[in-house]
């Protein structure tokens, strides 16, 4: 009987723990989105305004970064989730949990931001 107890007990524990992360993930998480392609010209230009040094070239190692990191724990996020000035902060971090460079994170987040506009742009 005390066997079966602690067996009991220690079931519901695992369910409990299971419980709270699907929470916790399902609190913090944003929507997930489709895999983002790559920007177009329009969006090359607007951006290389916005950050002077930013090309083509430079959005296209941002999406592949991206493409590359940001579904490795979860879904890829669903980019017009989140405000544009939200971005910053949040690319800041889980670039630090991707363990990329600040200088991929930069890339990365010109990509998610010039991205974000053109999807939001969109019908
Ligand atoms: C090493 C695992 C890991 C990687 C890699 C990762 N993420 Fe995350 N991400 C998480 C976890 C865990 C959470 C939920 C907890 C949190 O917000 O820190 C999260 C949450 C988020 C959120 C919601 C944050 C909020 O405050 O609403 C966004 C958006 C996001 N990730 C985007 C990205 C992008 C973009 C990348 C690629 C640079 C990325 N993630 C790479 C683990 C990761």
């Amino acid at each position: 009987m005390k066997k079966i107890a602690r067996k009991w007990a220690f079931g519901s524990m695992s369910y409990g723990i299971g419980l709270a992360s699907a929470l916790l993930v399902a609190g913090c998480y944003p929507k997930a989105g489709p895999a983002p392609g790559p920007v177009s010209a329009n969006g090359v230009a607007r951006a290389s305004t916005r950050w002077p040094g930013v090309t083509g070239e430079s959005l296209t190692a941002g999406h592949d970064l991206f493409i590359a990191n940001c579904n490795r724990c979860h879904d890829y996020p669903d980019l017009t989730a989140v405000a544009d000035e939200k971005w910053p902060a949040i690319v800041n971090r889980m670039g630090d949990k991707a363990e990329l460079s600040p200088a991929q994170i930069d890339l990365v987040l010109h990509f998610v931001q010039t991205a974000r506009s053109e999807q939001v742009a969109k019908p």
